[in-house]
């Protein structure tokens, strides 16, 4: 078969050797400004004209791997109405429009794959899908940003602070081009959204999801934390209890029972809860060229080779229970931090110590909403403040 990668940075690099590895798989172009250092001997396979994918007859399937939304949607679109199947590594773009890529699918009769979309070189959503086959799905969580779990990783194991963390999981490949979006938790949104929409046919967007990261973390919550044998984690949760639907993304805390405590570096662990099938977790590495690289070129032989799931991605239709989101039912007890005992915070405290003016305290139970909003309202006057929420 012969492809085209659109972006050639991290991941489509990562894509191209991982595709040397595969039969029947042919890259005829690539679409970048420039020539990425050290591919100067496929030089003539570059260009930035669009074009010249959508109009070369023998190309069938187009990689997207730019990143991004306003430009891929618009590649990608026009690729799929072409009839040209896509495999997408961009989660900004999937989580962003699912519904329009779906239907644009659906209009070239051409296939959409994005395993690598969440959980980097982890087969999750490809999984994901084929669980439902005969389960019915009640629950989705896990870690699923690489970056944030390498800072918390290098925090409790060796006191790294958070900005020489950070750094080092810039050099190795795994942070996007701004971190914003690893440490503020809206990748994890990101990922949160797709799976929840595979997951429970659901139509839910970003801004419907709480999400907060961890970009406030000190070296004394650490600290805190590894004296009491708790380890941080960002998550995603999301599940459906008499058919509500509830989803958030958030700091947590796990004991050492939890698999979740024991995740070291980039690696993520997700996790799908069955009626049928019980829990069952997936663990690898969530970010970085080569796994989400060979993640890619999987679902590239999959669309090659005839391999479907239960259904093609684009014959999904949203159930309308499941398309908004109901947290008032969750309800949890957080480990916060903070240096104002203002009533509102009084109010929700169960217990606390202050060291220093520093308060570490542990709430009473609280819905997750009440929460993320006393999380927003600290932001906003610019006190410190950091919460996990305490998995039981
Ligand atoms: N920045 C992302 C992460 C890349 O750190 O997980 C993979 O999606």
């Amino acid at each position: 078969m012969k492809i085209a990668i659109m972006g050639f940075g991290i991941v489509g690099s990562g894509a191209y050797e991982a595709a040397k590895l595969a039969d029947g798989i042919e890259i005829k172009k690539i679409l970048d400004l420039r020539v990425r250092p050290g591919y100067e001997d496929i030089a003539d396979k570059f260009t930035s004209d669009i074009n010249d994918i959508i109009s070369d007859e023998e190309i069938e399937l187009v990689v997207e791997t730019m990143g991004g939304v306003d430009v891929p949607r618009e590649y990608v679109t026009k690729c799929l109405k072409a009839g040209k199947h896509v495999v997408t590594s961009n989660k900004n773009l999937v989580s962003a429009c699912y519904q329009e890529l779906n239907e644009a699918a659906a209009e070239g009769n051409a296939k959409l794959r994005f395993t690598p979309a969440a959980g980097g070189g982890i087969p999750w959503l490809f999984n994901l899908r084929r669980a439902k086959r005969c389960d019915v799905l009640t629950e989705v969580r896990g870690i699923v940003n690489g970056t944030c779990n390498y800072i918390l990783d290098s925090m409790h194991k060796s006191g790294a602070n958070f900005e020489d963390a950070l750094a080092e999981a810039q050099k190795l490949g795994y942070a996007e081009k701004d971190p914003t979006s690893d440490i503020e938790g809206t990748d994890t949104l990101r990922k949160c959204v797709i799976s929840t929409n595979l997951a429970f046919d659901a139509n839910v967007t970003e801004d419907q999801i709480p999400a907060c990261g961890i970009s406030s973390i000190s070296a004394e919550d650490i600290q805190f934390f590894n004296s009491n044998g708790y380890t941080c984690k960002l998550m995603m949760y999301s599940k459906v209890m008499d058919g509500k639907l509830s989803a958030y993304v958030e700091p947590a805390i796990f004991g050492p029972q939890h698999l979740e405590a024991n995740v070291k570096a980039n690696n993520n662990l997700i996790t799908l809860v069955g009626e049928n099938v019980g829990t069952l977790s997936f663990f690898g590495q969530g970010a970085g060229s080569a796994p989400t690289g060979q993640s890619v070129i999987q679902d590239v032989i999959d669309i090659k080779d005839g391999v479907e799931m239960n259904a093609p991605f684009h014959d999904y239709f949203p159930a309308a229970e499941t398309s908004f989101i109901a947290n008032e039912s969750q309800l949890h007890t957080y480990y916060f931090r903070h240096d104002h005992p203002s009533r509102m915070i009084t109010e929700i405290t169960d217990k606390f110590a202050v060291v220093d003016g520093t308060y570490y305290c542990i709430s009473k139970p609280i819905p997750v909403v009440e929460m993320h909003e006393l999380a927003k309202h600290m932001k906003q006057v610019e006190r410190p403040f950091f919460f996990a929420h305490i998995h039981e």
